[in-house]
């Protein structure tokens, strides 16, 4: 990401910022200029990115811990926020987890954990961070949801559920707070290529197939539903970070309440299975490939 200082002088916090999609979040919005308050309910690894960006970007970014289920824990860190640096102009929300089962095994619990985490804790995070941007004069909430918001998949029933209601809540809110000038965006990704899984699926292949593995199938990674998508891969979650960063800046001051698909076309390719047998066609002969291929180079153990 080239820094152009989009956001200098600007304040963000991101939620869940020590994973893939919000790790680069927290670095693109550093790079433009941002102070950020990197939140992850996952110490070791939040406070270890922390301290690594830190040696690039010194206190302009700071950790802390927050589970987005403790509604609590969310008011102490944007009140932290506010204490240290004065007001918040960005609030990113990453945190998103999905439980997939059909239906007559989704117990109330899994239910609530869904609710709990993806949904109650983004309207958390927005409901206290609504009045510090009404005092600043305005702000830019963006939320990760999901192409799953807005299309089937197959027992993704609580998940599907979650992402749907983070759209209606960026359209309902960016609504209301327009006049206040605090804009909400929805960024909607297809298949990410997960930051770790390369790696671990490295650790997993003779050394002498690493170099093919990168070249070759990284991009393709995860490789049956990644080859669905027009573009034909599966992005980083750079690509995503991108558009957060695009959303956060005022290169987007007129955009809000919308859901922003960084998805390689998936969601305007609906009928892709049924109307385009081609892309059926390629997506099994890839991953064909892909099992012949990693049949031959495994390591014997796993
Ligand atoms: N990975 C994909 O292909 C994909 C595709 C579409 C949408 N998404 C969505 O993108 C978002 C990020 O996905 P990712 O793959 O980067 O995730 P990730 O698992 O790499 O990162 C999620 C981060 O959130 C933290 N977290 C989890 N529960 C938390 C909680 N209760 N409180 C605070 N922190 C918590 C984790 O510790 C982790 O650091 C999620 O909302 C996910 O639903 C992911």
């Amino acid at each position: 990401m080239s820094a152009d200082g989009l956001l200098d002088g600007r304040v963000a916090v991101v939620m869940g910022g020590g994973g893939g999609m919000g790790l680069a979040s927290v670095s693109g919005l550093l790079a433009e200029g941002a102070s950020v308050l990197l939140g992850d309910f996952d110490v070791e690894v939040g406070q270890a990115a922390t301290d690594e960006l830190a040696e690039t970007f010194g206190d302009k970014v700071i950790f802390q811990q927050v589970d987005v289920t403790h509604t609590d824990q969310i008011d102490v860190a944007i009140q932290r926020v506010v204490d240290i640096w004065g007001g918040i102009d960005v609030l990113v929300n990453v945190v998103g987890i999905n439980i997939s089962k059909p239906i007559e095994e989704i117990t109330n619990e899994d239910f609530q954990k869904v609710a709990e985490t993806d949904l109650r804790g983004t309207f958390a995070a927005i409901r206290a961070v609504v009045p510090v941007m009404k005092e600043r004069g305005g702000g830019s909430i963006v939320s990760i949801g999901s192409v799953h918001g807005e299309v089937g998949y197959g027992d993704h029933h609580l998940y599907t559920m979650a992402k749907a209601g983070i759209n209606g809540m960026t359209k309902e809110l960016a609504f209301t707070y327009g006049p206040d000038r605090i804009r909400l965006n929805v960024v909607s990704p297809g298949y990410i290529t997960p930051p770790h899984t390369p790696e671990k699926i490295a650790k997993k292949l003779k050394p002498e197939a690493l170099e093919e593995f990168w070249r070759e199938w990284a991009p393709l990674y995860p490789v049956g539903d990644a080859f669905t998508q027009p573009l034909r891969y599966a992005c980083n979650p750079e690509d995503v970070a991108n558009v957060v960063v695009f959303l956060a800046s005022d290169k987007s001051r007129f955009v809000t309440g919308d859901v922003i698909h960084v998805d390689g076309g998936l969601i305007a390719s609906f009928f892709r299975y049924a109307g385009r047998p081609d892309y059926v066609k390629a997506a099994k002969e890839t991953q064909a490939r892909w099992d012949e291929w990693y049949e031959a180079n495994k390591l014997e153990e796993e």
